[in-house]
């Protein structure tokens, strides 16, 4: 049976998505080597997204960019975006991951709280500002500020962690204008910090629970991932000795709310009461072999002797749960 997949990507494919051209080349590699042949298409506007799918074959495709965007430094989703599954979709052609739906209700974080919470599943306190909306008067302190819709811990720093209404005016407005998009305010969780791996679907669906740790000597003020701390290599990722199984009920829950697929790695922190709460999920995430927490959790639990054959393990099992479910099993 032929299997053919795209990968498609664009300026935006690190803020957005699994990360730059290198990591999709070593993707479209891997991918070959499972057996799935598989080329790559960098695109950055609908004309040129229009004219690689005119004329492609492929019977899937993955995408790193939630929307069509020149954007390199910030996810920043505009009114009008284009969004990449609504397209395929009006192609009827199928994708890797969430629906198109379940996609825009993971990268706009309050949206992820709002149908999380209404699922019982257990979030932060949490209320959007957009700009020009008047600061709300029921947050609670410590708070913590944060743009509505970014990734790798763009626009996070010790300053977003606020004690007065000063201070939470002063970050709520430094959102607005330096990221031009609304400012989530949530409770500030001041425990220790996991990451939930989820691969597969159905009865293959395994939930893969992470901690991260940075050293000590790399926190400022406080114990949260800064910008600085991500993408440098500093943070670790260990099998959980305490809150594993409580990390993967509420991965369990979340998932099955916002109706997940294939691929998704949801963020949690341990609240004032000793309780886990999901801080984010992320549609898209980061395929970085070895640096990347997805590949990182997946080696942990199922190391094949080599970071080479762990990465192919970990994306032959996302292949196999994606070409199943358009009834072309590997
Ligand atoms: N409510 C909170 N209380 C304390 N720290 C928080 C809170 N929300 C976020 N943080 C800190 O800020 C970091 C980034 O936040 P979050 O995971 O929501 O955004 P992100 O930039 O989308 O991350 P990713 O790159 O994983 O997509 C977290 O890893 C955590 O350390
Ligand atoms: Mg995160």
């Amino acid at each position: 049976m032929k299997h053919e997949l795209l990968l498609v990507t664009g300026p935006g494919g690190d803020a957005q998505g699994w990360g730059n051209m290198h990591v999709t080349e070593i993707l479209n590699k891997t991918v070959n080597e499972i057996g799935v042949e598989c080329s790559i298409a960098f695109v950055r506007n609908r004309a040129e997204f229009d004219a690689v799918m005119d004329k492609s074959t492929c019977d899937m495709v993955w995408s790193s960019l939630y929307y069509l965007s020149e954007k390199e430094a910030i996810v920043g989703i505009p009114e009008e975006a284009e969004w990449v599954s609504d397209l395929l979709d009006a192609r009827g052609i199928p994708y890797i991951g969430s629906s198109a739906q379940t996609m825009k209700d993971m990268i706009l974080k309050y949206r992820t709280h709002e149908i999380m919470e209404k699922s019982g599943v257990l979030v932060p306190f949490h209320v959007l500002v957009e700009p020009g909306a008047p600061i709300p008067a029921n947050v609670p302190f410590p708070a913590f500020v944060k743009p509505n819709g970014e990734s790798r811990s763009v626009g996070i720093s010790d300053r977003s962690v606020v004690n007065t209404p000063e201070e939470l005016a002063a970050q709520v407005a430094w959102v607005h204008h330096e990221l031009g998009q609304g400012a989530l305010v949530e409770e500030y969780l001041p425990g220790e910090e996991y990451t939930v791996l989820m691969l597969g679907n159905g009865e293959h669906q395994e939930i893969l629970p992470g901690k991260v740790t940075v050293d000590e000597s790399h926190y400022g003020k406080y114990r949260i991932l800064r910008s600085d701390l991500r993408g440098v290599g500093l943070t670790k990722v260990s099998i959980p000795t305490e809150h594993a199984e409580e990390a993967a009920e509420l991965m369990r829950k979340a998932c099955s709310a916002l109706k997940c697929m294939d691929h998704v790695r949801a963020d949690m922190r341990v609240g004032a009461d000793g309780r886990l709460r999901i801080i984010e999920v992320n549609g898209i995430p980061g395929l970085k072999p070895v640096k990347s927490w997805s590949p990182q959790i997946f080696s942990l639990y199922h190391p094949q002797g080599s970071p080479e054959a762990d990465y192919r393990e970990m994306i032959r099992a996302i292949l196999i749960s994606a070409f199943a479910r358009i009834g072309k099993p590997l």
